[in-house]
């Protein structure tokens, strides 16, 4: 165990990460809450109480938060949430409101969410126990998109909306492209499909307020290339482990320094390719993983 510097590991201390990491990555929280928690104290390696986040441990050290020993890295898994209204994406919120957390079966893991969803916005939440994965996939530079389906009060502008392809700057915040298109207007409210890849805050709130329109439901129906599609709302489904790697692909893998299942080995050719196991052919509860567009 040592101090770390700012240096990234040298030869022979490969396995050496900072403890923001490693907690996160055992999907207790982020690593910005990490850093949190070790400055209330909170956190010890080999009996010893840490007073800053610069501090590196290996595989060896032994790590307790709130005097529970970290728990061991589990496989990364990751899930499709339908956030509902009036939830709130935290883990403790200090007015006591419900959180997203509270919501979910008994029987789940502790998960952590990918990004937040504003409390009275619905919709697709991803969810893991791996916090290098949450940190990767709500990275901008990863750009994944998210798409949503808004109701909005007012008449929106064709060429407005438009506009925004190229961008928006907003009280000094600059948003990247954002594809905007009107879907049906009814009478004083519009529905429209809006999607970006960024994830800041209150993004499309902002945007749709700065063209003159009121957001009065917000629902996020895709994150990259998972869909909400009949999720019920309330309802949670694992992401099966061969989705999860096939969609991550190598590089995001290895950015997130996720554990994910080994691909099967290869065949070699002319071999008969095996049946797979019936109980394999589809997703717990019986669902395939492609997803229905969801009515609205
Ligand atoms: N944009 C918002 O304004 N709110 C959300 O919850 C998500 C995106």
């Amino acid at each position: 165990m040592r101090k770390t510097s700012d240096k990234p590991p040298t030869a022979g201390t490969e396995s050496a990460e900072r403890i923001a990491k490693v907690i996160a990555r055992a999907g207790l929280c982020s690593r910005r809450e990490a850093e949190g928690w070790i400055a209330a104290g909170r956190v010890s390696v080999n009996g010893k109480v840490l007073d800053s986040p610069a501090f590196t441990v290996t595989a060896t050290d032994t790590v307790v938060v709130d005097g529970n020993p970290l728990p061991s890295r589990e496989p990364t898994r990751l899930w499709l949430h339908h956030k509902k209204r009036g939830f709130v994406t935290t883990n403790r919120d200090p007015q006591g409101r419900a959180t997203v957390f509270d919501a979910l079966p008994k029987d789940m893991p502790r998960v952590i969410s990918v990004g937040r969803l504003d409390i009275n916005t619905e919709g697709l939440l991803l969810l893991t126990n791996d916090g290098g994965l949450a940190r990767v996939l709500e990275l901008p530079a990863t750009g994944w998109l998210r798409r949503y389906r808004v109701r909005a009060h007012g008449k929106p502008d064709a060429a407005a909306l438009a506009a925004l392809a190229g961008g928006v700057e907003i009280d000094g915040i600059r948003y990247g492209p954002v594809e905007a298109a009107v879907d049906r207007q009814q009478g004083a409210n519009a529905w429209l499909t809006v999607a970006l890849r960024e994830g800041k805050n209150r993004e499309v709130k902002r945007i749709l307020e700065h063209l003159g329109l009121a957001v009065t439901r917000l629902i996020r129906v895709s994150f990259g290339p998972f869909q909400l599609g009949d999720l019920q709302p309330g309802g949670v489904e694992e992401v099966r482990p061969k989705v999860l790697r096939d969609q991550l692909g190598t590089k995001l893998a290895a950015a997130a320094n996720a554990d994910l299942a080994p691909p099967p080995p290869r065949q070699p050719r002319g071999a008969p390719k095996e049946q797979p196991k019936k109980e394999n052919r589809r997703p717990a509860g019986g669902k395939p993983h492609a997803r229905r567009r969801r009515p609205l």
